[in-house]
């Protein structure tokens, strides 16, 4: 039985006082949780520190948003394995399609970052998914999977969360009807040939869809952008009932 694992993005959002806050509501709201699921916040750097304190002795994890391959050296604005292990970081989001767009980074960057993450004992979540464009041109399929190959090249896949977030989906308000979710991270787990991956749905998840995702055979987790910003919802969240 594979475990679910739903994920809190808090992307460039968050100071460590609202962070705090933020804690201080959901911690209550979540504490009865299925012992199967796991729960992850991936707040910014400057929260990481502040927040380990915080969630000493309780069952959230935290995760990065990134994560380097050198252990040091002269990589301005990047991090290391050895930084974020120092804070009881466990999970590190590697591939999100915001450095993909903003940064280019590629597939083989984001490979050498699931690499690194994992010989460090980090558990990379590695996103994939196609743009509007792409799924419009019918090439969806083709640039997942590309993604998911290059990607996951020589990492452990029994140590590794696959995030399949839709860019047309993020942030947008606009929710991957969940039949063709599951469908594609079917796929995923069909051309990474491992049954018992951890396969993630990313993009505009939120209270009001979570029960319907949760309840697909292939999803295992969200992970989660806006929704997660505010207790009450990601709490909700956490707390979804499969049909
Ligand atoms: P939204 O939930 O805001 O659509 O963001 C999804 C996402 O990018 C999570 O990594």
């Amino acid at each position: 039985m594979r475990k679910t694992v739903i994920a809190g993005n808090w992307k460039m959002h968050m100071t460590c006082a609202s962070a705090k806050e933020f804690m201080e509501t959901f911690l209550p709201l979540s504490k009865d949780l299925p012992l199967d699921r796991r729960v992850i916040i991936a707040p910014p750097f400057t929260a990481i520190s502040s927040l380990a304190t915080i969630l000493e002795g309780t069952h959230i994890n935290l995760s990065s948003q990134n994560v380097h391959w050198e252990d040091s050296g002269a990589f301005t604005a990047e991090i290391s394995p050895s930084m974020l292990l120092e804070h009881n970081v466990r999970y590190a989001i590697v591939g999100h399609s915001e450095p993909r767009k903003y940064f280019s980074e590629s597939d083989e960057q984001i490979n050498l970052r699931a690499k690194s993450a994992q010989t460090h004992g980090l558990i990379p979540i590695v996103c994939v998914g196609e743009s509007l464009e792409q799924r419009e041109r019918g090439e969806a399929e083709r640039v997942i999977r590309r993604q998911v190959e290059q990607g996951l090249e020589q990492t452990d896949l029994s140590n590794l969360v696959i995030a399949y977030e839709p860019i047309w989906a993020i942030g947008t308000g606009k929710t991957c009807e969940a039949n063709e979710a599951n469908r594609i991270c079917g796929l995923i787990r069909q051309w990474a040939g491992f049954n018992d991956l951890l396969i993630q749905y990313g993009g505009s998840v939120k209270p009001g869809n979570i029960d319907e995702i949760m309840s697909m055979s292939d999803i295992d987790g969200v992970l989660v952008g806006g929704a997660s910003l505010e207790p009450q919802n990601f709490a909700r969240i956490a707390n979804y009932q499969a049909r």
